[in-house]
C-alpha cells in the first residue's frame, strides 16, 4: 500500500485541532470537549478542555458492553514462575471492579495517588486500570529500583495507597520486594496508610497488622461478592497517571500523563504506527514500570480493542534465545515491540537464528524497536531472521508515544538504516544550534519540537510547574527541548545521535550517571568522581565510575572500588549496572573546573578526540587512558 504519512502529516499541519477531533472520534467521552486545544490553559495550552471522561470505561467497559466479553485482554505469559494465564475482557473487568471496590473502601478517591510496586504480573495492569476506574493517580515504580529510589517517589507522589507484590523473579534469583517497601516506608517522611500486597508462592512475606492487606483475600472477597464501581467521570485534562524518570540529579522527575489526550494519541497510534486492528494480539516486551509498559502493554493495546500479552521473562536465559519466537508463535502475536538490546541478546545467543526455526511465525507481521539506537547491524540481522519489516521509532518517557516512526499503518516508508525515519502528526520537529538557530539539512544540532506538544506528551512535572520550564522550555524558547542531539536529511529522516545531558541508555534503560555520582561522592573514601556511559555491546552503554580518594585514605583501592559498586547497587538498584569503578589520581577539567565526561567518554570507546582548548592539565588524559588500558577497557 502506498504510504498516506505525507498526506497525513500535511493535513495535521494546516489544522491541528480538526485532525485531533478527528483522532478523539474513536474514544468514548462523557462530555465532549468545549475546546480542541486551549493556549491558554496549562503551562503551554491543554488539550481537550473541559471534556470528560474515564481511561478505565475505555479499556475496559466499553469492549465488554460491545461483544468483545470473551476475547482475550490480557495474556499473562511467564516462563520464570512456569505460569500462563488468559485474562477475557469479561474477567478483567470484574477484576478491576474488585480492586477498585477494595481501593474505595479504604478511602481512596479521586486525585489520590496510589503507588504500584509489582513485577510483571497480571495484577499490575488491573492495579493500573482501577486506579483510572476511581479516578485515582497511579505512579508505578519499576522493580529493578532500590528501596532509597522507591523512597523518593514516596515522598514525591505523597500516596495514599502503595499495592505491591512479595517478590519478583530474576533469572536465578528471587528479588524480595516486601523488605524495599518496608525499607522505602522507613525512608520517606511520607508515609501511605495503607498497603495491598500480592502473596506470590515463590516467596511470601509478612504482613504488618494494620497496614499491610493480603490482594487476594481482598480481591478474591470482592469477585466474590461481584463488587462493581462505577467508573469516575475525570477531567481530560486530570493526571491519570505520574512516571518517575531519570533527571540530572538524584532527584527524578515525575512525568504527568492526562487522560483525553493519552487516550487519544494512544488509539491513533495503534491504528497508524502500529497497523493493528481491534482484535490482534501486540507484545511490548518491557515492562509496567517503564513507559513503553505504560503505554504499550497496558493501555494502548486495550484502548484498540487489542490483547496484550504480558511477559514475565528475558529474551535469553528463560530458557533460551528461542523465548520470544515461542511466545509469538503460540499467542499469534501481529507486532512485537522491544529495545534493540533485546535482539543483541538474542543474536548473541543464536547468530544463526536456528532456534526460530522450530516456531510458526506466520501471523507475525512487524517488528518495532525503541529505548535506544537501534544499530544497522541488528535491524538488518532481526530482517534477515524473521523476514518482516523492522521499524525503529523514537519516543521518551516525556512523550508517552512515538515523536518519530514509520508508520506502517499509513503504508510502510522505505527504511533508511540508523533512522526511526519521520516526524508523527502532533511533532514539528527541528534541529537547532544552542542560540535557536535552525539548522541546514545534514547538519548536526540539538533536536527541538515547537510548542505546543501533541496530546498524549507531558502537560508538565509533578507539583514542579517551574522545573518543567526550566528543564525542557526555557532554553530554546517557543520549543520543547527533548535534549537528544542528531539531525534530519535531505528527505526528511530525524538521525538520533546521542543525549546532551548526563542521560546514559544502558539495555534500554534511562538512568542518570548525575545520580550515581551523587551516590559515588557519599562514600566517605572519595573526594571526587566522574561516571561516563561508555559503549557496550550488548546494553548499549554501561556506566563506568572514576573516583579521587580522598588524601590519607590508606585502604586498598580495589577494596573501595567494590564497595562502591555495592552502593550504587542498594542505592538505585541493580538496574544500574554499574560493574566497574577505577580509582584515578586526577580527573581531566577544564581550567574552570568542569570534569571533561565527553572527551572521557570518546578514549573509552576509543573514539577520536580531540584535545579541549580549554583543558587544564593535558598529561591526565594520557594517565586516565593508562588507567582504563589496565582495566581493560581501551585496547
Ligand atoms: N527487578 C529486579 N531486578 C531487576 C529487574 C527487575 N524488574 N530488571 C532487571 N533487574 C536486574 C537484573 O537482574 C540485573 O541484575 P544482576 O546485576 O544481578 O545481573 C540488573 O538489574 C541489570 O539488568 P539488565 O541491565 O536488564 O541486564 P540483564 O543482564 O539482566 O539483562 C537483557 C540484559 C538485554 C536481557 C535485558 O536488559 C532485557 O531483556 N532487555 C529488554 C529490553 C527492555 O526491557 N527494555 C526496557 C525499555 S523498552
Ligand atoms: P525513555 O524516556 O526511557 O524512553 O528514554 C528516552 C531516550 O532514549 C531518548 O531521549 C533517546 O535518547 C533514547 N531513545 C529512545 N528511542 C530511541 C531511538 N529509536 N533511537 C535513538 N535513541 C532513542
Amino acid at each position: 500500500m502506498p504510504s498516506t504519512y505525507a498526506d497525513t502529516y500535511a493535513k495535521w499541519r494546516k489544522d491541528p485541532e480538526a485532525f485531533w477531533a478527528a483522532a478523539a472520534a474513536e474514544i468514548d467521552w462523557i462530555e465532549p470537549a468545549a475546546r480542541v486545544f486551549d493556549p491558554a490553559a496549562g503551562v503551554y495550552g491543554r488539550w481537550f478542555v473541559g471534556a470528560t471522561c474515564n481511561t478505565c470505561y475505555n479499556c475496559v467497559d466499553r469492549h465488554v458492553e460491545r461483544g468483545r466479553t470473551g476475547q482475550a485482554a490480557i495474556i499473562y505469559d511467564s516462563p520464570v514462575t512456569g505460569t500462563k494465564r488468559t485474562i477475557s475482557f469479561q474477567e478483567l473487568l470484574a477484576e478491576v471492579n474488585a480492586l477498585a471496590h477494595v481501593m474505595r473502601r479504604m478511602g481512596v478517591a479521586r486525585g489520590d495517588r496510589v503507588i504500584v510496586y509489582m513485577p510483571m504480573v497480571p495484577q499490575a495492569a488491573v492495579a493500573m486500570l482501577a486506579c483510572a476506574r476511581i479516578g485515582a493517580i497511579h505512579s508505578v515504580v519499576f522493580g529493578g529500583f532500590a528501596a532509597a529510589e522507591l523512597a523518593t517517589r514516596i515522598e514525591d507522589a505523597a500516596p495514599k495507597l502503595v499495592i505491591s507484590a512479595s517478590c519478583g523473579l530474576e533469572p536465578g534469583r528471587v528479588v524480595a520486594y516486601k523488605p524495599l517497601l518496608d525499607r522505602a516506608i522507613e525512608l520517606s517522611s511520607h508515609k501511605p496508610e495503607a498497603t495491598i500486597i500480592l502473596q506470590r508462592e515463590q516467596q511470601r512475606c509478612d504482613l504488618v497488622a494494620g497496614r499491610d492487606h493480603d490482594y487476594a483475600q481482598l480481591v478474591g472477597e470482592a469477585l466474590a461478592n461481584g463488587a462493581r464501581v462505577p467508573c469516575e467521570p475525570v477531567a481530560a485534562t486530570d493526571p491519570l497517571y505520574i512516571l518517575y524518570t531519570s533527571g540530572t540529579t538524584g532527584q527524578p522527575k515525575g512525568v504527568v500523563r492526562d487522560n483525553g489526550g493519552h487516550m487519544v494519541a494512544l488509539r491513533w497510534s495503534m491504528k497508524a504506527v502500529y497497523g493493528m486492528e481491534p482484535g490482534e494480539v501486540f507484545w511490548a516486551a518491557s515492562d509496567v514500570g517503564w513507559v513503553v509498559g505504560h503505554s504499550y502493554i497496558v493501555y494502548a493495546p486495550l484502548l484498540a480493542g487489542c490483547t496484550t500479552v504480558l511477559y514475565e521473562g528475558k529474551p535469553v536465559g528463560t530458557p533460551d534465545a528461542g523465548a520470544f519466537w515461542r511466545v509469538v508463535a503460540e499467542h499469534d502475536v501481529a507486532a512485537l515491540f522491544t529495545a534493540p538490546t533485546a535482539f543483541r541478546a538474542i543474536k548473541k545467543e543464536d547468530p544463526d537464528g536456528r532456534l526460530i526455526a522450530g516456531y510458526d511465525l506466520s501471523g507475525f507481521r512487524t517488528l518495532f524497536l525503541a529505548g535506544e539506537r537501534a544499530d544497522p547491524d541488528t535491524v538488518q540481522w532481526a530482517e534477515r531472521q524473521l523476514s518482516v519489516p523492522v521499524i525503529d521509532h523514537w519516543w521518551q518517557t516525556e512523550t508517552g508515544w512515538a515523536i518519530a516512526a514509520n508508520p506502517v499503518g499509513l503504508g510502510q516508508l522505505p527504511v533508511k538504516y540508523g533512522s526511526p525515519t519521520v516526524p508523527m502528526p502532533g511533532y514539528d520537529v527541528q534541529v537547532v544550534d544552542d542560540a535557536s538557530n535552525r539548522l541546514a539539512a545534514n547538519r548536526l544540532g540539538n533536536i527541538v519540537v515547537k510548542l505546543p506538544l501533541p496530546p498524549g506528551c507531558l502537560p508538565t512535572l509533578w507539583n514542579a510547574d517551574q522545573r518543567f520550564r526550566q528543564a525542557y522550555l526555557e532554553e530554546f524558547p517557543g520549543y520543547y527541548k527533548t535534549a537528544d542531539a542528531g539531525f534530519i536529511d535531505d528527505d526528511g529522516y530525524l538521525y538520533i545521535m546521542s543525549r546532551t545531558d548526563d542521560i546514559i541508555n544502558v539495555a534500554g534503560h534511562r538512568l542518570s550517571t548525575g545520580a550515581m555520582e551523587e551516590v559515588i561522592a557519599s562514600h566517605r573514601d572519595v573526594a571526587e568522581c566522574a561516571v561516563v556511559g561508555i559503549a557496550d555491546r550488548l546494553k548499549g552503554q554501561v556506566p563506568v565510575g572514576f573516583v579521587i580518594l580522598k588524601a590519607g585514605v590508606a585502604r586498598e583501592p580495589a577494596a573501595i572500588e567494590k564497595e562502591i559498586v555495592a552502593l550504587v547497587r542498594e542505592r538505585i538498584g541493580p538496574v544500574a549496572a554499574l560493574k566497574t569503578v577505577i580509582t584515578v589520581k586526577r580527573l581531566p577539567k577544564t581550567r574552570s573546573g568542569k570534569i571533561l565526561r565527553g572527551t572521557m567518554q570518546k578514549i573509552a570507546d576509543g573514539e577520536d578526540w580531540k584535545m579541549p582548548a580549554t583543558i587544564d592539565d593535558p598529561l591526565i588524559l594520557d594517565e586516565l587512558q593508562q588507567s582504563m588500558r589496565e582495566r581493560g577497557i581501551v585496547a
